[in-house]
C-alpha cells in the first residue's frame, strides 16, 4: 500500500472520531492528520485509545483559516482530504444561520481554494489526490410519508430482524434535485455546489457522499439518541417535536465510517454516493424501543420510563421523511451496512451507561446553558 498523507477534518467530532480510529488502525503506513478546531462538539477524549499512534497526529485549526491551512496542505505534502468539520445540528442553525453558513460553506471553500492552489503547484498537479466531502441526505429535502403504516420498500434491506418498512414510495437517490430546507442542510448543500464546481471547473479529483442520520458512540448528546439515552438514565422528560411521526432512516456510525473507507480508496472522481442504513423509523417508535433497552439493561420493570414522554412544540420546518436508496453503493463497490438495528442499538444504549463519565464531561458547561435556554420556552 502506497504512503500516503491525510488530513481528516472534524475528526474530534462524532463521525470523523471513528474514521480518524478506523483509518489509524488499519492503514500504519498513512499519515493521518486529525484538523478540528475543537468546538463544543469536538472532544479529543473520543481518540483517547489511538492517540499515541505514531502514524496520527492532531492539529487545533480552524477550517475557516486559509492561510493556516495552506501551509499545512504545503508542509505536510498532503494528498488526501476526508473534510467532516462542520456545524451539524438542525436546532442550532434555525437558532444562529450565520455560524452554519461561515463553517459549512465558507469553511469547505477555504480547504477547497487552499487544496488547489497547492496541487497545482505539484508537477504532477492532482494526479494521485483526492478532496471527499461528507454531506448528508437533508440536502434533497423531505419526502412524503405517503404510507404513514409502512409498505415493503422495493430494494434488499438488512435493516432489522422484524423486517423492514417504507412509509413512502419515494426515495433519494444520487440524481435527486437539492431541495433543502432547514439553515443546516441549506449550508450543505451549498457546500456540496462548491465541491462539484472546483471538479467542473478546475478538475479537482472531488468526491461527495450523502448519507443517512448515524447513531453510535461518542455522539454529542444534543442528537435524538444519546439525548434521550441519557435522559431516560436520569429520569429526565425526553422532548418529543411534534406528534413524533417524521421518519429517519438509521445507520451504525462504523459502518458510515467502512464505506468512507472503501469510498475514499476506490469511489470513482466526480461521482456521488448515497449512504443510508435501509433503516425507516418513526421517531416515536424509536423512542420506545430505546426506552425498552435502557429499562431492560438498568433493570427496571419494563415500560417503566415511558411516563418520560414529552410532546413539545414541533421544530420550525421539521422535515417529515428521510429515506435514502443506497443502491449505487451496494452494486458498485459491494458496501452494506453490518449490523441489524437491534444489535446496533443495544451496542449504543449500553455504550452510553458504561460510559456515564464522557457523558458528564460533555454535558457539563456551555452546553448546559444551552440546553436549558433550548426548552425553557417549551
Ligand atoms: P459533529 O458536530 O459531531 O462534529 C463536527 C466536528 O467538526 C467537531 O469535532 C467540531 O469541533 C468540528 N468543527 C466544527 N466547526 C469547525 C471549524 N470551523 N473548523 C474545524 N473544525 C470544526 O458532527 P458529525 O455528526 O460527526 O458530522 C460530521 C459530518 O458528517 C458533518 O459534515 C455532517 O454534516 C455530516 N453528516 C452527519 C450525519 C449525522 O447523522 N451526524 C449524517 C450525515 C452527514
Ligand atoms: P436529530 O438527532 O437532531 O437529527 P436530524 O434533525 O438531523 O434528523 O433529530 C432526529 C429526529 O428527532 C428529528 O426528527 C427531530 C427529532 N427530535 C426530537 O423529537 N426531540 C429532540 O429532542 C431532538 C434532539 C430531536
Amino acid at each position: 500500500m502506497a504512503k500516503r498523507n491525510i488530513i481528516i477534518t472534524g475528526g474530534a467530532g462524532f463521525i470523523g472520531s471513528h474514521v480518524v480510529r478506523l483509518f489509524v488502525n488499519k492503514y500504519p503506513e498513512y499519515n493521518i492528520i486529525n484538523l478540528d478546531k475543537l468546538t463544543y462538539a469536538g472532544n479529543l477524549a473520543n481518540l483517547k485509545d489511538i492517540e499515541d499512534k505514531p502514524n496520527y497526529k492532531f492539529v487545533k485549526m480552524d477550517i475557516c483559516d486559509f492561510e493556516a491551512f495552506y501551509q499545512l496542505m504545503q508542509d505536510e505534502q498532503i494528498d488526501g482530504i476526508i473534510h467532516l468539520a462542520a456545524e451539524s445540528h438542525v436546532d442550532r442553525s434555525i437558532k444562529d444561520p450565520f455560524t452554519f453558513a461561515k463553517t459549512n460553506v465558507m469553511g469547505t471553500l477555504s480547504l477547497l481554494q487552499a487544496a488547489k492552489l497547492y496541487w497545482e503547484s505539484l508537477p504532477e498537479k492532482y494526479e494521485g489526490k483526492r478532496f471527499y466531502h461528507i454531506s448528508t441526505d437533508e440536502v434533497y429535502g423531505a419526502l412524503e410519508m405517503n404510507h404513514p403504516e409502512g409498505i415493503e420498500p422495493p430494494f434488499k434491506t438488512v435493516a432489522s430482524s422484524e423486517g423492514h418498512k417504507a412509509y413512502g414510495d419515494e426515495f433519494f437517490y444520487e440524481t435527486t434535485k437539492y431541495n433543502p430546507h432547514s439553515p443546516y442542510s441549506a449550508a450543505k448543500a451549498s457546500s456540496d455546489h462548491f465541491v462539484r464546481a472546483y471538479h467542473d471547473t478546475y478538475g479537482m479529483p472531488t468526491i461527495v457522499t450523502n448519507c443517512s442520520n448515524n447513531y453510535g458512540p461518542y455522539q454529542f448528546p444534543e442528537k435524538l439518541i444519546p439525548l434521550f439515552i441519557n435522559n431516560i438514565r436520569h429520569r429526565k422528560p425526553l422532548p418529543v417535536y411534534g406528534k413524533g411521526e417524521n421518519v429517519r432512516d438509521w445507520l451504525y456510525v462504523e459502518d458510515h465510517a467502512r464505506a468512507i473507507d472503501i469510498i475514499f480508496h476506490n469511489g470513482k472522481i466526480a461521482e456521488t454516493y448515497n449512504i443510508g442504513g435501509f433503516n425507516e423509523w418513526k421517531n416515536i417508535d424509536l423512542i420506545k424501543v430505546m426506552i425498552k433497552t435502557v429499562d431492560r439493561i438498568l433493570g427496571n420493570p419494563e415500560g417503566a420510563s415511558l411516563d418520560l414522554i414529552t410532546y413539545v412544540t414541533d421544530r420550525l420546518g421539521h422535515d417529515a421523511r428521510y429515506a435514502i436508496d443506497s443502491t449505487k453503493l451496494q452494486k458498485e463497490l459491494g458496501w452494506e451496512p453490518s449490523l441489524q438495528f437491534e444489535e446496533g442499538i443495544e451496542k449504543t444504549v449500553r455504550w452510553y451507561l458504561d460510559n456515564q463519565e464522557w457523558m458528564d464531561n460533555v454535558t457539563s458547561g456551555e452546553y448546559q446553558k444551552y440546553y436549558e435556554e433550548m426548552y425553557k420556552s417549551n
